[in-house]
């Protein structure tokens, strides 16, 4: 569904992505794991529009979309829930909510509000307070919660854990396990590797702008040289 092949994207002087090439399958759940500064953002932003590749391609359902604009992108349905969340805070939750609706663009409809409050009943409770006052959970759940209202054909998720207490990561990642199981595509970027890899179908490993390890999940988790570089200490 979403192919990319041999990306090049650099900022000024920077090379932070050395010739990517992964892909996501209609109704997988794919784990991209790297360290601070791999280039996880970087490749994100890149399939969202938000920076523009130097070379290589990426295609969604058979079309070419390097390089078009974020508009765009999320029009098509490849939708980005970013790093810190970037939710509105003078906005109440349900506004927030609504503003998630503007990426469906005609496109049917996948999630109603019932879904979203179903999937995270704290928003239900709190769809009238600002959402500059939820805490860093809810306020994780209100963005993933906006990204599901624009429709998402392909969900983009950029670290979902950061900042949050386990328990909170739990109850998030639990989440996410079931919109996959209700069928959709999901592309989950995470520096915590043990977590994503129990979560997730297949993953790729990105190392200073490039892959260096993909595979099956399961065999991820006991590769020697995954324990060694990227799983850090048990637990
Ligand atoms: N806007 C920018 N301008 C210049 N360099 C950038 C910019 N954004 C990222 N970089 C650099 O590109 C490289 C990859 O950064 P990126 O943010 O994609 O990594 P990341 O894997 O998402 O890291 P983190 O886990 O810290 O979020 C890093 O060297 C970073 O310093
Ligand atoms: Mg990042």
């Amino acid at each position: 569904m979403l192919t990319i092949t041999n990306l090049h994207t650099s900022y000024r002087g920077i090379h932070a992505l050395r010739g990517v090439s992964l892909h996501v399958a209609q109704g997988e759940m794919v784990a991209l794991i790297g360290s601070n500064g791999a280039g996880k953002s970087t490749l994100l932003n890149s399939i969202s529009g938000v920076v523009k590749s130097g070379s290589g391609s990426i295609s969604f359902d058979g079309a070419e979309i390097t390089n078009i604009s974020p508009w765009l992108t999320s029009r098509a349905g490849l939708i980005q829930v970013p790093e810190g969340r970037q939710i509105i805070p003078d906005l109440t939750v349900l506004e927030n909510l609504e503003v998630g609706t503007t990426a469906v663009a005609g496109r049917p409809r996948r999630y109603e509000l019932a879904d979203v409050y179903e999937l995270f009943p704290v928003l239900a409770e709190r769809k009238a307070q600002f959402a500059g006052s939820l805490s860093g959970g809810q306020q994780q759940m209100l963005a993933i919660g906006r990204a599901l209202m624009g429709s998402p054909r392909v969900l983009l998720l950029d670290e979902p854990s950061l900042g949050l207490a386990p328990l909170v990561i739990g109850q998030v990642f639990v989440a996410l396990k079931r919109i996959n199981q209700q069928g959709l595509t999901v592309l989950l970027v995470e520096q915590n590797a043990r977590k994503a890899l129990e979560l997730t179908d297949r993953a790729y490993v990105l190392d200073q702008g490039a892959i260096v390890l993909e595979g099956p999940s399961a065999a991820l988790a006991a590769d020697s040289t995954m324990t060694a570089h990227y799983l850090g200490s048990v637990n």
